[in-house]
């Protein structure tokens, strides 16, 4: 359920009136042509204002490709997706930067450099985790809004701790660094040594108001107490990550219903921790094989742990408890989701995994929407960190590397060629969609970069590093 902020209950009372006053004026005739004026003025003005918040979508691995294999199986060729709504589209590059010489890219990025583009406006090497190349971190747009007043959000159907939603709340020069006992390739950032934590202790530390996911193995693990606390021992274990988040004030929730339960409260911080590592995929199908696979059609994942909440229900949540967190606010929120399963079932040759998690982005889209249509304050954004490797390709041909065919929505035949390596697929290096309604959309056009994505929401929320 959504109320109407004081804002947009003040702009719906003055085009309802301006409606009716040209209405009775020039009649019904003219009036179509007047409230069409009226429509491009309120986009203008959207477009060009301040946000009041930012909900930034991003389809791990969910490059043009992804999306039209999404599309012609599920609601066909010529079907659209909610996401499709957004009306201001651009072309987004995505490139990584050599850590040995940042001045030369590398044109495959992996997560964690994409994610770190977006959130923090800086380019960086794979496997960074919002740190410049040598090191440094850099703050995110999340942070940026916290420290402005803004309420936080981070959500995520993979751990918490995975790239993308770590590229928000924490600052680390390896990914792999999630947990207090995984600090191998992250000496300088460990607390021991003085530095800020593993990515589960900094985002418990960052105060984010909202994040849901996986990774609960991660908050499982014990920390390091420092001899000012009575500890010094790097070797004993103090309170688990999960102990430190109730400490710093977080509900912790482990499951769809316990979720479903937290009401909105302005002093209610929320981790929701569903899985030991990643949710569960939402689809599953045949993967793809060398010699082809007999059409087919995807399958609901019956093996899906149901106590699980799905993305669009996560995402509403969010919505939910920081829209009423800041209700009588000036300042909103941000908001970042993600969905994880499309990369990963992609690396799979997965090609049901892929679309059943495009299909759940474009569901918590719907619900950003719903959200939007009566807090027009809302900058949405929908995009991508890189693509991955399925091609559509002539239907039943097989390819270098392996393919599967589904039977689409169009009753049609759909082949998908999995061919960027021998084994494990591998990310690629094309230019990915991203699409935005809202304050600020107006930025996302032509060709941008996915820094340059960084600065339109810091922008639309007029914060700066
Ligand atoms: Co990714
Ligand atoms: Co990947």
């Amino acid at each position: 359920m959504w109320y109407l902020s004081s804002r947009s209950t003040q702009w719906l009372k003055v085009s309802l009136s301006a409606a009716t006053a040209a209405t009775a004026i020039v009649g019904a005739a003219a009036a179509v042509d007047t409230n069409a004026d009226e429509r491009d003025a309120r986009q203008t003005a959207g477009q060009w204002g301040h946000a009041r918040n930012v909900i930034l979508f991003i389809g791990d691995g969910m490059g043009d490709s992804e999306l039209t294999i999404a599309r012609d199986y599920h609601v066909g060729a010529a079907g659209r997706f909610a996401l499709d709504d957004l009306s201001r589209t651009a072309a987004m590059t995505t490139y990584s930067v050599q850590k040995d010489n940042p001045s030369i890219p590398d044109y495959v990025t992996d997560s964690a450099a994409a994610a770190t583009g977006f959130a923090t406006g800086h380019k960086t090497y794979d496997g960074a985790i919002s740190v410049l190349p040598d090191g440094t971190p850099v703050p995110s747009v999340l942070e940026l809004a916290k420290k402005a007043g803004y309420r936080t959000g981070d959500v995520t159907t993979a751990a918490i701790q995975d790239a993308t939603p770590a590229a928000f709340a924490s600052h680390v020069v390896s990914r792999t660094c999630k947990g207090p006992k995984d600090m191998a390739r992250c000496p300088a950032n460990a607390t021991e040594n003085g530095g800020a934590g593993s990515i589960s202790e900094q985002m418990i530390a960052s105060g984010a108001d909202v994040m849901l996911g996986g990774g609960r193995q991660y908050f499982d693990q014990k920390t390091w107490v420092p001899a000012t606390e009575g500890g010094a021992d790097p070797t004993a274990d103090g309170p688990s990550v999960l102990d430190r988040a109730k400490e710093n004030g977080y509900t912790v929730v482990t499951d769809a219903a316990g979720l479903g339960a937290i009401t909105a409260s302005r002093d209610r911080k929320v981790l929701g921790t569903f899985a030991k590592e990643a949710l569960d995929n939402e689809w599953t199908g045949p993967v793809a094989t060398a010699k082809g696979t007999t059409p087919s059609q995807c399958e609901v994942n019956a093996s899906r742990d149901s106590a699980q909440p799905r993305l669009p229900d996560m995402a509403a949540k969010a919505i939910e408890l920081l829209d009423e967190a800041s209700r009588f606010k000036r300042k909103g929120f941000f908001l970042m989701v993600e969905a994880s399963g499309i990369d990963v079932s992609a690396h799979g040759a997965n090609a049901c995994g892929q679309i059943g998690a495009t299909v759940a982005l474009d569901a918590a889209v719907q619900k950003s929407l719903d959200y939007q249509r009566w807090h027009p304050d809302t900058l949405i954004i929908v995009t991508a960190d890189h693509a991955n490797a399925p091609q559509i390709v002539e239907a039943g041909s097989t390819s270098a590397g392996n393919t599967v065919t589904l039977i689409t929505k169009d009753n049609a035949n759909l082949t998908v060629s999995y061919a960027t390596a021998r084994t494990t697929q591998q990310h690629t290096g094309t230019e990915v969609r991203i699409a935005a309604s809202g304050p600020r959309s107006s930025r996302i056009q032509g060709v941008i970069d996915h820094t340059d994505l960084f600065a339109t929401m810091a922008e639309a929320l007029g914060v700066r590093p």
